[in-house]
């Protein structure tokens, strides 16, 4: 039996690439979405192209039990990789954004991932074996008007990812926070950016290649890995900025199109 794989978030976008790199690779894997059919499509496609074994597992994340649920069925499967990939983000002033969006983007975003690395973790570091990949973004290492609370999620999984790469070093268990910057993928129209500059002033990747660089960053154990050079610049940029500088000039990216203007103007 091959090493197994659960990816979360694997019906769309760059769930749905890292599952299709992971069967090239020969891992079996479980595949968690809200999206059966989804899910179903995809595993079909590369249980017939790779002779991959897969598992669908069909869970809302952002339920407080779904966590322990997955977990709860898998028990006896060895996981040798979690990635947790899930989210969204919500493009809003936080004045009008709605309360209850927020809330289900922080439970998915933040809470499950903890949640389920939390599940997961113990049993790698007890068989000496296992590798995490927590689905962090460049929007980790700055603050992001008009998209505030997403911009402070994916801080919190840089942060914690880091952390936590720290705790289970030298037990041959890593923990790895991939950072894209703009990929194409459903999250776009999902977070409604279509009236944001975000994708129209920053280059955007393609999801396949966000996938091949999580994997290789996850297989080589890296605590943290900026996909791409454009994004690797301006990572560097913010750190090197003092916060005000770089808060700024996010506000500008983060502006909404039309206006043309920064949104405090
Ligand atoms: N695209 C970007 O520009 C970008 C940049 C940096 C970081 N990221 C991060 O990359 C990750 C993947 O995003 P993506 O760009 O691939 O977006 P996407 O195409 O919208 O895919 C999001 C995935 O998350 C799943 N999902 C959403 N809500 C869920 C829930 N409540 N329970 C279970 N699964 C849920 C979706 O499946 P169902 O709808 O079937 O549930 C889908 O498979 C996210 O964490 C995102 O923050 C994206």
């Amino acid at each position: 039996m091959g090493k197994t794989v659960l990816i979360t978030g694997a019906s769309k976008g760059i769930g749905r690439e890292l599952a299709i790199v992971f069967a090239k690779q020969g891992y079996e894997l479980i595949l968690v979405a809200r999206s059966r059919e989804l899910l179903e499509d995809l595993g079909k496609r590369l249980r017939k192209k790779y002779g991959t074994d897969v598992t669908v597992i069909e869970k809302d994340l952002a339920e407080k039990e779904a966590p322990e649920e997955i977990f709860q069925e898998l028990k006896g499967r060895e996981i040798e990789v979690l990635v947790n990939n899930a989210g969204f983000g919500d493009y809003k002033e936080f004045a009008h954004s709605e309360w209850e969006k927020q809330y289900v983007m922080i439970q998915l975003n933040v809470t499950a991932l903890m949640h389920m690395t939390r599940l997961f973790l113990p049993s790698m570091v007890e068989r000496g074996h296992g590798k995490i990949l927590n689905l962090a973004s460049t929007a980790s290492f700055v603050p992001g008007p008009n998209m505030s609370v997403y911009y402070a999620t994916k801080a919190a999984v840089l942060s914690f990812s880091q952390a936590v790469s720290k705790e289970v070093k030298g037990s041959n268990v890593t923990v790895t926070a991939l950072c894209p910057g703009p990929t194409s993928t459903n999250f776009e129209d999902t977070a409604g950016l279509v009236n944001s500059r975000l994708f129209h002033s920053l280059k955007v990747t393609d999801a396949r290649k966000v996938a091949v660089c999580g994997y290789r960053a996850l297989m080589k154990g890296k605590p943290v890995a900026v996909e791409g050079m454009s994004n690797k610049f301006l990572v560097f940029g913010i750190k090197l900025a003092p916060r005000g500088v770089s808060l700024t000039m996010i506000n500008q990216i983060q502006s909404k199109l039309r206006e043309g203007k920064p949104a405090d103007q």
